[in-house]
C-alpha cells in the first residue's frame, strides 16, 4: 500500500439524485417531499436557452421557500463553455441563503473549469460573508472528462461527486447510440460459428471503461462516484440492471429523472439487512481471528482477511448513516 491514505469519502448518503428542471416550479415541492438523498435543481439542459433567467429566479426563490428537510440541495450551473452559468453562479449565491449545498459543474474537461467556479464562488463567498462554504459536484459527460478525470477530481477541496453522465458522453466520445445509458443493442459477443448448437449473444457493459475510471479517480480523492442518467424511466428492469452494475463497481448512487426511478435506486443502493448482518458477523470473526493472532479466518465455508474488514465497513457504515 502506498504511504497515503486513500482519503475517506464525504458521509453523506448519496443512493439517489433526483432532478428537476429549474423551469418547472409545480415539480419543487414534490422533489422536496420525495424519499431521493440528493435534489438537483437543473439550469442546464433541461432548461431552454430562453427561459435561462426566469429558470434561475425560479431556482432561488425555491432554495429560500421551500422546506427540503435533510436533502443535499444541488443547483446545476450551465456549462463554461456557454454564456450563462456565470449569472447562475453569481445570482444563486448572492440572492440564496445558507441551505444550498452544492453546485453541480456539467460537462467538466478539466481540472481548470474547476478553479475557474472555485475562483469565482471563493470570491463571493468573501464578498457575501457565507457562513457555510458552498461544495462542488461535477459531470464526466465528454472525451476530454474522461482524459483528465484524475485531475479533475483533484482539483478543489469543494468537490464531493463526480457523476458519469452517459448522453453528452455518448455524443462527445461519437458513440453511435441515442440511448440514454444502459445496454446497447449492437454492444454485443456472440458465440464462435462452427458447431451445431445455436449461436449465443451476451450484451458487455459499454459504459464499463469510464464507470471504472470515474470510480478510481473519486476513490482516489476521496469524492463519492455517482451514476448519471437512465433515460428510459418506462424500463425499471433496465434501470436496474444498470444500477447493480455501476454499485458493483463501486458507485454509491445513480441519478432519477424521473419519480418512478427513486425507489428502484434507493433498493439498489441500500444494503439488504441479510448483508448487513453478514457483514458485521464478518467484522466479529475478524476481531476473534486478531485476537488470536490470526490474519485470516473461515466464514461459511470461505476465506476471510484483513482485506474483508475493509469490505464489511464499506457496508456496515451505509447501514448506520442510513440508520439501520
Ligand atoms: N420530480 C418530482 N416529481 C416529478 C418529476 C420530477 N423530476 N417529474 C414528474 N414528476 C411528477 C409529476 O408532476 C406527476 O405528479 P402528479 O402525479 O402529482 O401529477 C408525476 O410525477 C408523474 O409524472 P409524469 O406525468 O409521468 O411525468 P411528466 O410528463 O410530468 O414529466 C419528465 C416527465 C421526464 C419530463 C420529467 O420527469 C422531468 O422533467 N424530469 C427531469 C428532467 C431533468 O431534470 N433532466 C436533467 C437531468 S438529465
Ligand atoms: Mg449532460
Amino acid at each position: 500500500m502506498s504511504f497515503i491514505v486513500q482519503p475517506a469519502a464525504p458521509s453523506r448518503l448519496n443512493r439517489c439524485q433526483l432532478f428537476g428542471p429549474g423551469s418547472r416550479p409545480e415539480l419543487f415541492e414534490k422533489m422536496a417531499r420525495s424519499d431521493a438523498d440528493v435534489v438537483n435543481i437543473d439550469l442546464e439542459d433541461s432548461v431552454a436557452p430562453a427561459d435561462k433567467p426566469s429558470a434561475r429566479k425560479l431556482a432561488i426563490d425555491a432554495i429560500g421557500s421551500i422546506d427540503w428537510g435533510s436533502k443535499t440541495l444541488s443547483v446545476r450551473i450551465n456549462g463554461l463553455d456557454s454564456p450563462f452559468w456565470y449569472r447562475d453562479v453569481v445570482d444563486v449565491l448572492e440572492k440564496t441563503g445558507d441551505r444550498l449545498d452544492l453546485l453541480m459543474i456539467p460537462k467538466a474537461g478539466t481540472a481548470s473549469d474547476i478553479y475557474a467556479v472555485d475562483a469565482l464562488v471563493s470570491s463571493i463567498e468573501t464578498a457575501t460573508s457565507r457562513r457555510r462554504k458552498i461544495g462542488f459536484e461535477a459531470i464526466i459527460e465528454t472525451a476530454a472528462g474522461l482524459m483528465n478525470v484524475n485531475e479533475i477530481a483533484a482539483a478543489s477541496p469543494r468537490l464531493q461527486a463526480i457523476s458519469l453522465g452517459a448522453a453528452d458522453f455518448a455524443a462527445s466520445m461519437g458513440m453511435q447510440t441515442t440511448g440514454i445509458g444502459g445496454t446497447q443493442s449492437n454492444y454485443y459477443m456472440i458465440s464462435n460459428s462452427g458447431d451445431d448448437s445455436p449461436r449465443t449473444f451476451h450484451w458487455p457493459d459499454p459504459w464499463h471503461a469510464a464507470t471504472v475510471a470515474v470510480v478510481g479517480a473519486c476513490r482516489t480523492h476521496g469524492l463519492l462516484p455517482v451514476d448519471g442518467p437512465f433515460g428510459d424511466f418506462s424500463d425499471p428492469d433496465g434501470f436496474v440492471a444498470q444500477a447493480k452494475r455501476v454499485a458493483t463497481l463501486g458507485m454509491v448512487g445513480k441519478w432519477a429523472i424521473h419519480p418512478s426511478q427513486i425507489k428502484l435506486a434507493n433498493s439498489v443502493f441500500t444494503p439488504s439487512e441479510e448483508s448487513v448482518a453478514e457483514a458485521r458477523e464478518i467484522l466479529e470473526v475478524m476481531a476473534q481471528a486478531e485476537r488470536e493472532g490470526q490474519g485470516a479466518a473461515t466464514y461459511k465455508g470461505k476465506l476471510v482477511d484483513i482485506a474483508s474488514i475493509k469490505q464489511a465497513q464499506v457496508i456496515v457504515r451505509q447501514a448506520e448513516m442510513i440508520g439501520f
